[in-house]
């Protein structure tokens, strides 16, 4: 495993302010990823994936998103300490994300040229500014996620495109200029499965050649294994597992990263998956303990009013469950 770590989230907490109180959706999560290295992160719909890794880049709504404890340390600087200067180079040099829906990450009124030539006019320093190697840039960029008759699609406007173009283009952005970390949140799972794939080997091409690290989130456990080195598996906030990929999926051992694995549906036959009862808790007033506790068919008194500390089980492998105490 490469050795210097890249990212590093230390204990953090996200709430929403919300008629009533907060939504205290993101509960003491750590998570690291190392300098070239592909990471996972699974968990169902709601968990706050997509709230951690914006407030990676501290894109997060201010109006009614709140951080009241946790470090973000990025190449060794705390992202949530950091001034709108920092901010701005961390965003256009630092990382870049996908988001999960293309259509709302690119700006209908603008065309596709000005707004790729916009990402590639702030990663440049002044002095290499000059329009005609702009536009030379963003057409390689088009090229390098395979879009053909990239002067037109300069001149588009998103409308005029495809779902899978836009998705492409918006690969394009995050790629354009060399970034350290690319964030890529569930892409192409508005597409159909063919463009999905496509988009994957696509980054996965993309990785490779570059070497940037990735955190791949994605809903297929499938896409997971397949595409990264280690995954974290995240529950109601909190991660409850981590581990290099191979094993996770040889020796899951969070019931609940057990029961995600068991809901994968049995294509080859053997019918409907069993799946994991119950739904993730009300964020307004979780569970004091253990998170999974009102889902979990092992749990005991204590998971009932203590949280499970994150347990080293050796060879790469995290869990957070008290059943794994020594
Ligand atoms: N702006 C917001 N205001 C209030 N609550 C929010 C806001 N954004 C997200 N949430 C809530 O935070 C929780 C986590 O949402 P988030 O989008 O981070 O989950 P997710 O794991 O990315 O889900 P999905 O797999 O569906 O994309 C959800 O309960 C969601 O309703
Ligand atoms: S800590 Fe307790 S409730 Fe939580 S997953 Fe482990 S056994 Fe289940
Ligand atoms: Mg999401």
């Amino acid at each position: 495993m490469p050795e210097e770590i890249l990212l590093d989230i230390k204990g953090l907490n996200v709430w929403y302010r919300v008629y009533g109180g907060y939504l205290k959706v993101v509960h003491n999560l750590s998570l690291q990823v190392y300098r070239g290295e592909r990471v996972g992160l699974v968990g169902e719909a709601g968990c706050g994936k997509t709230t951690t890794m914006k407030a990676i880049l501290r894109i997060l709504p201010e109006s009614v998103a709140h951080i009241p404890r946790g470090e973000i340390i990025f190449r060794g600087r705390d992202v949530l300490k950091m001034n709108r200067a920092e901010l701005q180079k961390l965003r256009s040099r630092g990382i870049a994300m996908i988001f999960q829906d293309p259509t709302s990450a690119l700006n209908p009124v603008f065309t596709v040229g000005e707004q790729l030539e916009d990402v590639i006019r702030f990663a440049l320093p002044p002095e290499e500014r000059q329009k005609k190697r702009i536009h030379d840039i963003a057409v390689q960029a088009l090229k390098e996620v395979y879009l053909p008759d990239q002067e037109r699609i300069l001149q588009s406007y998103p409308v005029q495109l495809s779902g899978g173009m836009r998705q492409r283009i918006c690969i394009s952005m995050a790629i354009t200029t060399p970034r350290e970390l690319l964030i890529a949140d569930e892409p192409g799972t508005s597409l159909d499965v063919t463009i999905q794939d496509q988009i994957l080997r696509l980054l996965r091409e993309l990785v490779e050649k570059h070497g940037t690290s990735i955190i791949l989130i994605t809903h297929s456990l499938g896409v997971a294994r397949q595409m990264t080195d280690r995954i974290y598996v995240m529950y109601a906030g909190s991660i409850v597992e981590a581990a290099p990929s191979a094993t996770l999926f040889k020796e899951p051992l969070h019931p609940y990263t057990v029961g995600l694995l068991a809901s994968v549906p049995k294509i080859s036959g053997g019918g409907i998956a069993e799946g994991i009862p119950g739904r993730i808790p009300n964020y307004l007033n979780p569970p004091n303990g253990c998170r999974f506790q009102p889902r979990c068919s092992l749990s005991d008194d204590r998971c009932l009013s203590q949280s499970p500390p994150i347990l080293d089980v050796g060879g790469g492998h995290y869990v957070a469950c008290f059943r794994y105490e020594r």
